[in-house]
């Protein structure tokens, strides 16, 4: 997919940077290096959303099995509007906004306020975001467009300053695949970004019958499976490795004690890989598991105490007619006003 230089878009409303790596990152790929020499081996997971991954994670998101997506749509499209009602005109920035599908719902209710805002979206997938961001420009002639190609954690370290009320986007359950430690960093990022008054919308999936969690990370067409094994493509490419899919399985299996989806990629047999630009050589013992992602699955008031704990107060929640997952809409208080 050619990308077109965004210099040379001449539509002013619409911009797309890319956000600096070397704050976090020390090394390109050293977080490959440190994921697949610890033990058990790990990979971050980032490393899913090239642009077919980001492909293949649509597909997810309409599988009959991932009700998360349609869950979650059905909760914004009752709540929108009083969203907007409580929040007022407001820049939206979203963490991970990939098509901006859902978001469409809440800026077609913001464009109906009448006033030009500013839409926000960041996504490590560079094709995903730039096209869906171009689209949603044409859409809503009141809206400005600033899109940023980074991860969350580079995104929150280089937020432009806004003087402007914001809310602050997280959907999908996206939280969910940050483990405890990294999800209390996050929240106390926000924390430290956000300006008193700001507004955290969160999307979580809550715990539920263990049978309808693991078919949503199981499902009957493979496309998981898909999604998961691309990890190993894109690293292919990326540190030029020559990691060989067909001897990697799929493996979604939910832990009870941590309340969690884990997301391994298990060896068939012994053998070994190398990923020539990082100078890495990695055995695989038969059997052995890689673990690529983890998916939480939560309580809503325990959420609700923990988003308290980082000064983020529940102005209001939202959940489906069967408590699968929740929408809240917090606040951060308004204490040291400056
Ligand atoms: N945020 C999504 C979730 O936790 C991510 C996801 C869905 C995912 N399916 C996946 C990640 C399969 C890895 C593999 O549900």
């Amino acid at each position: 997919m050619i990308i077109p230089n965004p210099e040379l878009l001449s539509d002013a409303r619409f911009e797309v940077k890319y956000l600096d790596s070397h704050q976090t990152d020390a090394r390109e790929g050293e977080d490959v290096i440190r994921g697949l020499t610890s033990s058990p081996k790990t990979l971050p997971p980032k490393y899913f959303y090239d642009s077919k991954g980001s492909e293949l994670f649509e597909r997810i998101c309409q599988l009959p099995e991932y009700y998360l997506t349609r869950t979650e749509t059905a909760i914004i499209t009752a709540a929108c509007e009083e969203i907007v009602t409580i929040t007022g005109v407001c820049e939206l920035i979203e963490l991970g906004s990939g098509n901006s599908q859902k978001t469409r719902l809440f800026l077609s209710a913001y464009e109906s306020l009448g006033k030009p805002w500013r839409y926000i979206p960041i996504d490590v997938s560079r094709e995903t975001l730039y096209y869906s961001a171009l689209k949603l420009c044409h859409d809503y002639p009141l809206l400005s467009i600033l899109g940023l190609v980074g991860t969350i954690e580079q995104a929150l370290l280089q937020l432009p300053p806004s003087c402007h009320k914001r809310m602050l986007i997280f959907l999908g359950s996206t939280l969910g695949n940050f483990t405890p430690d990294e999800t209390e960093e996050f929240l106390r990022l926000l924390r430290q970004i956000l300006n008193p008054g700001d507004y955290f919308l969160l999307g979580i999936d809550l715990q539920k019958p263990i049978d309808i969690v693991e078919k949503a990370y199981n499902d009957n067409q493979g496309v998981t499976a898909a999604f998961n094994l691309n990890i190993l493509s894109h690293l292919n490419w990326r540190f030029e490795g020559n990691f060989d899919l067909s001897l990697f399985k799929h493996q979604a299996v939910y832990n009870f004690e941590k309340h969690q989806i884990e997301m391994y990629l298990q060896a068939t047999e012994s053998h070994k890989v190398r990923l020539n630009k990082l100078n890495l050589e990695i055995s695989f013992d038969e059997g052995e598991k890689i673990l690529t992602e983890i998916s939480r699955k939560f309580n809503l008031q325990n959420m609700i105490t923990l988003l308290a704990k980082y000064d983020l107060n529940t102005v209001k929640f939202w959940t489906d007619k069967d408590n699968w997952f929740a929408l809240i809409l917090s606040q951060l208080k308004a204490t040291n006003l400056c």
